[in-house]
């Protein structure tokens, strides 16, 4: 298949950045997205052209790298799908495919589609661990976990910091990943006894990041790759309301 690429290309957060076209010929429908760009950076690379810089890592929807928006979508078509398992057979021969960077103040570009997201690390380095000192690792299922509690706490843990939810919201607000954290620890036992400072310092710290406030439009859920579900912005907001009534912690 053959496709035309719109591709963003800055070479830093200094200069601005534009719109450049790039035909490819001879596509396979199979190729992931990834590759289709690999085999565009092969041909910039052959003819001396500077590569395009994009983040990736696992290829596997594991690690969250793989940011950017293609056609207006933050991972492109496919629901719950990262744009590292996207192929190209989601696309029609013929087509012209848009890709950006993540578009968000917390989220400064770095180069071409790759931004600075070291925004969500500071969220969890705020609170997203469990720090009481529990010891040597107990005996397996000596904590006695049920069923339900644990897949709740696993389904908020499948949240890999991609960015989607942010970049998908009008807002640009991170209330879908830091939920997601909060939520995966304060269903648990384990995450029980720092809950309440956990929620204040996260979205202090959210806050904080200049990411913007939840309206509850629900793009953020939409667009995740992972399917992280609104009801974890419901626990965070109560999580946060019952912290800040009994606590002066922040
Ligand atoms: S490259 Fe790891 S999730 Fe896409």
């Amino acid at each position: 298949m053959d496709v035309t690429l719109k591709v963003w290309r800055q070479k830093n957060s200094q200069t601005p950045g534009k719109m450049v076209e790039y035909k490819l010929s001879d596509i396979s429908p199979d190729m992931s997205f990834l590759e289709m760009f690999d085999v565009l950076n092969e041909q910039l690379a052959h003819k001396g052209d500077e590569p395009v810089a994009f983040d990736h890592d696992c290829r596997e929807g594991i690690c969250g790298m793989c940011s950017m928006y293609i056609n207006g979508r933050p991972h492109g078509p496919q629901t719950g799908t990262t744009t590292c398992q996207l192929h190209m057979r989601n696309f029609n021969d013929g087509d012209t495919i848009v890709v950006e960077p993540w578009r968000a103040l917390a989220f400064p570009v770095i180069k071409d589609l790759v931004v600075d997201r070291d925004a969500l690390d500071r969220i969890v380095q705020a609170g997203g661990y469990v720090s009481v000192n529990t010891g040597s690792a107990p005996d397996a299922n000596e904590m006695l976990i049920p069923r339900e509690i644990a897949e709740e706490a696993m389904d908020a843990a499948q949240c890999i910091a991609c960015g989607a939810c942010v970049a998908a919201c009008k807002n640009a607000s991170a209330m879908l990943f830091t939920a997601a954290k909060v939520s995966h620890l304060a269903v648990l036992p384990q995450g029980k006894a720092e809950h309440k400072l956990r929620a204040e310092r996260m979205v202090a710290q959210m806050d904080a990041e200049g990411f913007g406030a939840c309206s509850f439009t629900g793009a953020c859920a939409v667009e995740c790759p992972k399917s992280i579900s609104l009801d974890h912005i419901a626990r965070l907001n109560r999580e946060y309301l019952g912290a800040k009534l009994t606590s002066n912690n922040v």
